[in-house]
């Protein structure tokens, strides 16, 4: 029907920030309202500097924001004068209490849920944006029709951005999926939601499927994705322990076109919010339906990745003589990737936290993090103060400055800028033997091996310049 569309969007983050965005912009008739319980993170988003970083997203904002997007604390307001209320708030691993350190903690998600409950007067459709366990859409449902609100309809949109190309993803997405309860209001809900991505995608590329359906892919979709992370890591490996060519071996198995090239880039390890935990939760869901080789089978796709951290780290030490202690190593990039400022569960924050344990002397350097995120991450991982953690770590604003008399130079994050680096410079200023741990593969090893340094890349022949690593 012609009824006017206007959106709210509950969570104001990495996905709901982004997503709206996007919307407000390919539909400049609809009213897009982003409410977050952080009075901190809209007051962000409303000024010149945004709460995250992500290529394109400043422009995007610029363009809609006071035009028909706006970002706001009022929560119910929000709600009430939507008529389609997305839910984007974080869904961690719950820390405490059963399922703790794999299944999701769906306290924001409920809690979002029951204030649509208490304050929506009027008929809403609700859509799940963040990532939720299969039947979460059935829970929320009891819980808004308990509270009366039984034409209201709950469906699930998983959201496929990959941060750092959030803008883009958007913008062309592969597929927009969207799940929602096969009776005819359902099916009318789901129509109306398409209604606004058929502003800009193909109306081929927009699945309609059942809620679990939905629900399901979206923790398949990432499985997938990070176990073939885990496989190429694993493969690594075996390079290494061969003499074998972890670029070379996924170029020739990736041009099989039933494989395909994508995701078969050997490195330190997968970080992000979203691989580890939605694979914790994939395999708390297949336990809890006794499905319990099924989960081990998924679970191995963490477990590899923590080895591959694991294994990185020990041939640090190993490399450096077997002891880091006292030793300044350059950690070189703290985001879980490049192109964004965000730290969960990045590689790096391990990385750091094992080389502190052997008393190293760290020197950070990220082009995009903020300090204040990484000592609070550092703290978290290791339940020390920012005072005590200072005495191992410094935080320097380049990477000259970084590896000014490190013994090491670490890279732990695939940043562009580490690529064109004057290393020779570099080299010069560092300890000898001076190290390159590349765990992102992107440095040439041949270049730097030639300027002098012992290099280690992951999956590669090992440099026998000194016969350590
Ligand atoms: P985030 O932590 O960046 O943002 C969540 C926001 O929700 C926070 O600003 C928080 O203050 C707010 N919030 C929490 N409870 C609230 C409540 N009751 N009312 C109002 N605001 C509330 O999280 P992010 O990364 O945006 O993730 C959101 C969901 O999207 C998660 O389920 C995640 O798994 C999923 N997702 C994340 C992707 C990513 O790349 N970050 C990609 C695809 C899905």
């Amino acid at each position: 029907n012609g009824e006017e569309i206007k959106i709210c969007c509950i969570g104001a983050g990495y996905v709901g920030g982004p997503t709206m965005a996007k919307i407000a912009e390919k539909c400049p008739e609809i009213v897009v309202t982003i409410v977050d319980i952080s009075a901190a993170r809209i007051e962000q988003w409303n000024s010149d500097v945004l709460p995250i970083y992500e290529p394109g997203l400043d422009d995007v904002v610029k363009k809609c924001r006071g035009r028909n997007l706006f970002f706001t604390e009022e929560v119910d307001k929000g709600i009430r004068e939507a008529t389609i209320i997305f839910v984007a708030v974080n869904t961690p691993t719950k820390k405490i209490g059963i399922g703790a350190g794999r299944a999701a903690d769906l306290t924001y998600w409920e809690l979002a849920a029951r204030r649509i409950a208490a304050v929506a007067d009027t008929p809403k459709i609700v859509v799940e944006k963040s990532t939720v366990p299969i039947k979460t859409a059935e829970a929320i449902s009891s819980v808004l029709h308990a509270a009366g609100r039984t034409s209201f309809s709950v469906l699930s949109n998983p959201e496929f951005l990959a941060e750092g190309t959030a803008m883009d993803d958007l913008e062309h997405p592969d597929r927009v999926l969207i799940g929602g309860p096969l009776t005819e209001a359902g099916a009318t809900a789901i129509e109306r939601l398409s209604q606004v991505y058929a502003h800009w995608v193909p109306q081929e590329r927009i699945i309609k499927t059942n809620v679990w359906s939905s629900e399901l892919s979206k923790l398949v979709a990432n499985s997938f994705l990070a176990q073939r992370v885990s496989s190429i890591n694993a493969v690594s490996a075996i390079c290494e322990a061969s003499g074998a060519d972890v670029d070379e071996v996924a170029r020739a198995v990736g041009m099989d076109t039933r494989i395909g090239h994508k995701f078969l880039k050997a490195s330190v390890g997968f970080g992000g919010s979203c691989f580890q935990k939605d694979i914790l939760n994939l395999v708390y869901l297949c336990q809890s339906m006794g499905l319990s080789e099924v989960a081990e089978y998924f679970h191995w796709v963490v477990k590899m990745n923590d080895l591959q951290k694991e294994r990185f780290v020990s041939r640090i030490i190993h490399g450096l003589f077997n002891t880091v202690t006292g030793k300044r190593i350059a950690l070189l990039g703290f985001a879980f990737k490049k192109d964004t400022g965000d730290t969960r569960e990045s590689a790096a924050i391990e990385v750091c936290q094992r080389l502190m344990q052997e008393r190293a002397e760290i020197a950070i350097y990220d082009p995009k993090v903020e300090h204040e995120q990484i000592w609070y991450d550092l703290s978290e991982v290791t339940g020390l103060e920012q005072s005590q953690i200072e005495k191992y770590v410094k935080i320097e604003g380049s990477v000259q400055a970084a590896a000014k008399d490190a013994h090491a130079l670490v890279v732990t994050t695939e940043w562009d800028e580490f690529k064109t680096v004057d290393y020779r410079k570099v080299y010069q200023q560092m300890s000898k033997p001076a190290f390159l741990f590349d765990g992102r593969n992107i440095l040439d090893r041949e270049e730097l091996h030639s300027i002098g340094f012992v290099t280690y890349s992951i999956g590669k022949p090992l440099d026998t310049k000194l016969n350590t690593v």
